[in-house]
């Protein structure tokens, strides 16, 4: 008897999960600045005190300063920076580069991400999960798109004499970003040394070096 309501609860939960939305229930849902509530994803404001602002965002054509240690910039628009993206699924970013400038390996945990090149040449690529861990790499010329699939560590590097840049969409409205360098080397508090020299399989001195870069 038992059993059989314990299999009854179990298959009531499949259904609820089988009828769940996925999809926004309403038309928009305007993330509310300063809202406290707490949800997946940010509270919605009263729809009716919505305005064309709310889902335009301003500047894109303006480059970002790549005066840093890898030479690029991400200039991101998340439901942070566009409020009327809130449970749209999906985002935008603007990515500049100086020459030689690199966007460094990183994932996306939330959104596959497709790039379409503006200006310049840019060699990119992406990494096939374990055990293959095979290079999909290619390079890049204005006009150009390539697809990086979710989850998947990938780069883009300059190439090119000149600066370059491309704009990139990504299938959430929060894709996340986890830059595997500063992710490593770089967390608060540091993972220990020893765990990092064993796992990189060099000497705890590297590792302390480039921790110190973080
Ligand atoms: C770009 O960033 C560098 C380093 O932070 C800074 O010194 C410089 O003033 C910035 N340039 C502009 C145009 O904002």
């Amino acid at each position: 008897m038992a059993k059989s309501l314990l299999l009854v609860g179990f298959l009531c939960l499949l259904l609820a999960f089988a009828a769940a939305d996925h999809s926004p229930l309403q038309d928009f849902c305007v993330a509310q600045a300063g809202s406290s509530v707490l949800v997946n994803g940010l509270a919605c404001k009263d729809p009716k005190m919505v305005q064309a602002n709310d889902f335009s965002f301003s500047g894109l054509h303006l480059p970002g300063n790549t005066s840093n240690a890898v030479g690029s910039r991400v200039t991101p628009v998340f439901a942070a920076q566009l409020p009327g993206l809130n449970t749209l699924g999906i985002s935008l970013a603007r990515l500049d580069y100086a020459p030689w400038g690199i966007n460094p390996p990183h994932t996306h945990p939330r959104a596959s991400e497709i790039l379409v090149v503006q200006e310049g040449t840019l060699e990119v690529g992406f990494i096939t999960s374990n055990p293959d861990n095979r290079l999909i790499s290619k390079v890049l010329q204005k006009g150009d798109a390539f697809v990086f699939p979710q989850g998947l560590i990938h780069f883009q590097r300059n190439i090119g004499t000149g600066n370059a840049f491309a704009f990139a969409a990504l299938g959430s409205q929060n894709p996340g970003v986890i830059t595997i360098g500063n992710a490593v080397f770089g967390s608060n508090p540091d993972v220990s040394a020893d765990i990092l020299a064993k796992a990189f399989q060099v000497d705890k001195s590297v590792v302390n070096q480039i921790q110190s870069k973080f």
